[in-house]
Parts: C-alpha cells; structure tokens; sequence
C-alpha cells in the first residue's frame, strides 16, 4: 500500500516532462525552424506511457472501489491522457519521417494544440487528484 502510495505519488511527476512541448513547437512554428529535440520528446512519451501504466494500477490499489464515480472519472481522465499521449507521439513520429517543409509546419501546430489540451487535461487531473477526497 505505502509502495502504491509512494509510486502513484512520484510517477505523476513524469507526466509534468512534456509541458514545455506545446510552448517549444509553437516557438518553432512561428520562427519557422526545425525541432531539433523531437527524437527526445518520442523518448519522453515513451516514459510517460510507462509511467502512465504504473500510475493507473497504482491507483486502482488505493482506491479499489469500481462502484465509486470518482474512481470512474480518474480512470477517464487517465485514458484522455494515454489517447493524447498516443496522437502525441504519432505526430512526432511523422515529423521525423517527413522531409517536407509545409508538412513540418502543420504538424509543429497539431503538436501544439494537442500539447495544450494535454496541459488542459493534466491541469484537471492534478486537481482532482490533490481533492480527492473532497468529491
Ligand atoms: C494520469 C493519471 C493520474 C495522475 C497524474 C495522478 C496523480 C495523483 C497525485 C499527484 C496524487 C497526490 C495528490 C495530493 O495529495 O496532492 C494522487 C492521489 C490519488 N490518486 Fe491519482 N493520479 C492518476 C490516476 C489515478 C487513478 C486512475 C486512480 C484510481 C482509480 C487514482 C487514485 C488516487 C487516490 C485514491 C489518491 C489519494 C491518495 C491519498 O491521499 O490517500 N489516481 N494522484
């Protein structure tokens, strides 16, 4: 249970890696310049995706009761962030495949927006989370 606890507790904080991602594409975008970090934002969803995994279970083990809404409402929100995670590191992925410049640019923007909706979700999720027992 500590485990649990302490896991839960310190692997959400993986999840704050990505943040700077939406602000660095856009920057990117706007100046028209090459994200030079890409490999290194895949390898960062990587992590995250591994750490989302021990997040979920860990979770589960503190608070086992599927009858609650809250549990139901974390489990949605941790999918959201898995999806997003998922569409995240399939644009990365392009943006390393593609050498053509217009392509570039419109997935510096999709990873943009998509970034930000992941800050959006993380945002709720942490507060959520730091009530819990609240709701
Ligand atoms: C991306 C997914 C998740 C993240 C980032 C996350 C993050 C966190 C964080 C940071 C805390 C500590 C809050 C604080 O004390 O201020 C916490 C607590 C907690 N989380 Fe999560 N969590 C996630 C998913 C889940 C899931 C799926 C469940 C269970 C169904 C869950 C159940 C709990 C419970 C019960 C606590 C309170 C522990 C306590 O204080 O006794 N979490 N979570």
């Amino acid at each position: 249970m500590l485990t649990a606890y302490f896991l839960h507790r310190v692997l959400a904080l993986l999840f704050l890696l990505l943040i700077p991602l939406p602000f660095v594409s856009l920057v990117k975008r706007r100046k028209k310049t090459e994200l030079g970090s890409a490999v290194i934002w895949l390898n960062i969803i990587r992590i995250t995706n591994l750490g989302l995994v021990v997040v979920l279970i860990s979770g589960i083990t503190l608070y086992p009761f599927f009858s609650s809404i809250r549990t139901w409402v974390a489990i949605v929100l941790t999918l959201a962030i898995g999806g997003l995670l998922g569409v995240l590191s399939k644009q990365l992925k392009q943006y390393i495949l593609t050498g053509d410049q217009s392509s570039r640019l419109n997935l510096l923007q999709r990873i943009s927006i998509l970034g930000f909706s992941y800050i959006g979700v993380i945002v709720i999720i942490f507060g959520f989370m730091s009530h819990w027992y609240q709701f």
